[in-house]
């Protein structure tokens, strides 16, 4: 059956105390709404709709940034999640099929809880859990194995607040029966809000069947406070250290490798301790991560070494058995197999041929102050430590650079290129020299 994706995020976060709005908060390196979208696209939605009200129109580029199709529509008065959901609705014109609803604050939903929940048969299903505190969470009156309504703790009696199977707000309803249920809500309730809960009591007063699909409290964690945020976060990296050691990957100390909502690595991998990866990045199948390493926006290939202390910054690009050893930047840059880059470098903007070696202290010096400016290194090149690089420039195939050289203008293929003072050796004068120093000093002790 078709789906349609319903994402609330309107609310405003008071409790994150911010100017962002909540659902823009990072989680695991991107904004937290990506986490339910991407969750619900497990389900290949044929229409996702996000619902925005406080940060509209950022929160909609956040939207979009995940899902350029995803369409966005506006909450402007807070109402209650029925109201939010209401204002979906037009949005759903021409459609058929099964609509479900998702927050924007709670990341963690399981693809294999959604299909359990996409496939249940109720006309209204919604997802249930057991929480240690059941708190003021919604509670969820059932009788046998059928749901008669949702009550909100604020609206429940003492009775009714001891029932320990809670709402997590996911539901699952036909887009046809959802609009007509949502025409018949009203507000006459503690809060004040028209609930979307409420639909599952209008449900079972039509006769409609209404059912529970439950799932583990961990997956139902909303986000409403910087604590919470953080705990999310201490949640969201267990998982991924996890993933990835049962895929294959070597975490060397687990508890400090940080890894990006969309992480890949492959299989027998090596992480050091304490990496972070930002997002974009890809490592690929025996590739090393050493020790104290961070990397965003970047692919590194099968074989390849990196740090450790090293940085790759977006655009760094490393084939095959490349080696980047400590203290080395790149930035936009692109090693063919088999480059050498060992220690204390910047490569930005540039593109280095295969078998390169980049002696110690190389720079790409790539801005002049206004503007960025490329470097082209051909394959087998020898770039002597302390080379400057003063791009645009490039050096040639099988050609070097003599250490300490200030690069200005292009080397040709084969060429040797040095471009520094001419050295003059003057015999005897460091032991003169010395003797002046001291002297002057012994002086300069006497006249105390
Ligand atoms: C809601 C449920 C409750 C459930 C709980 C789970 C209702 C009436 N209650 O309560 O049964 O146990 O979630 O966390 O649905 N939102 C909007 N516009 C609005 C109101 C809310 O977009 O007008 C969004 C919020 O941003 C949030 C989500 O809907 O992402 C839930 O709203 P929230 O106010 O947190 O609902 P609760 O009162 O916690
Ligand atoms: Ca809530």
């Amino acid at each position: 059956m078709a789906t349609a994706l319903i994402i609330l995020a309107a609310g405003q976060g008071t409790r994150m105390n911010s100017d962002r709005p909540k659902v823009l908060h990072p989680l695991g390196g991107v904004p937290m709404l990506w986490h339910a979208m991407a969750a619900g696209d497990t389900l290949f939605p044929e229409l996702t709709v996000v619902v925005t009200g406080h940060g509209g129109p950022e929160v909609e580029a956040a939207a979009k940034a995940h899902n350029p199709e995803a369409v966005c529509v506006t909450q402007s008065e807070r109402l209650g999640t029925g109201h939010a959901v209401q204002q979906a609705v037009p949005a759903l014109e021409g459609f058929s099929g099964r609509a479900i609803v998702l927050y924007g604050d709670t990341p963690f939903i399981a693809p294999e809880t959604l299909e359990r929940l996409a496939e249940a048969r109720a006309d209204v299903t919604v997802l249930g859990f057991t929480p240690a505190d059941p708190g003021r969470y919604g509670r969820l009156v059932t009788a046998g194995d059928s749901l008669e309504r949702i009550v909100e703790w604020k609206d429940a009696s003492a009775e009714e607040r001891a029932i320990t199977l809670c709402n997590s707000g996911v539901m699952a309803c036909d887009v046809d029966l959802l609009r007509e249920l949502l025409a018949g809500l009203t507000n006459d309730n503690a809060a004040g809000e028209y609930y979307l809960t409420d639909i599952v009591g209008l449900a079972r007063a039509r006769g409609l069947a209404a059912g529970v699909v439950t799932c583990d409290e961990s997956e139902t964690l909303g986000i409403n406070s910087r604590p919470e945020l953080a705990a999310a976060e201490v949640a969201f990296q267990a998982r991924r250290r996890a993933e990835a050691m049962e895929t294959g990957v070597t975490l060397h100390a687990p508890e400090t490798t940080f890894f990006s909502f969309d992480t890949v690595i492959g299989r027998d991998a090596v992480i050091g301790p304490n990496v972070v990866f930002g997002p974009g990045v890809t490592v690929e199948s025996e590739a090393e991560i050493r020790a104290f390493c961070h990397l965003e926006g970047c692919h590194v290939s099968r074989g390849a070494t990196v740090g450790p202390f090293a940085r790759l910054r977006p655009g760094a690009e490393l084939a095959e058995e490349v080696h980047v050893g400590n203290f080395v930047e790149i930035k936009n840059a692109t090693l063919d197999e088999g480059v050498k880059v060992g220690h204390l470098t910047y490569l930005g903007d540039a593109h280095v041929g295969e078998h390169t070696n980049i002696g110690a202290g190389t720079v790409t010096c790539n801005y002049d102050g206004v503007s960025k400016h490329r470097t082209v290194i051909g394959a087998r090149a020898f770039i002597g430590s302390d080379t400057m690089l003063v791009a645009p420039v490039t050096v040639g195939a099988d050609a070097m650079t003599g250490s300490g050289s200030v690069i200005t203008s292009d080397v040709p293929d084969g060429a040797l290129a040095i471009g520094r003072a001419r050295q003059e050796t003057k015999p005897g004068l460091a032991v003169k020299l010395f003797e002046k120093l001291k002297a002057a000093k012994a002086r300069k002790l006497a006249r105390r």
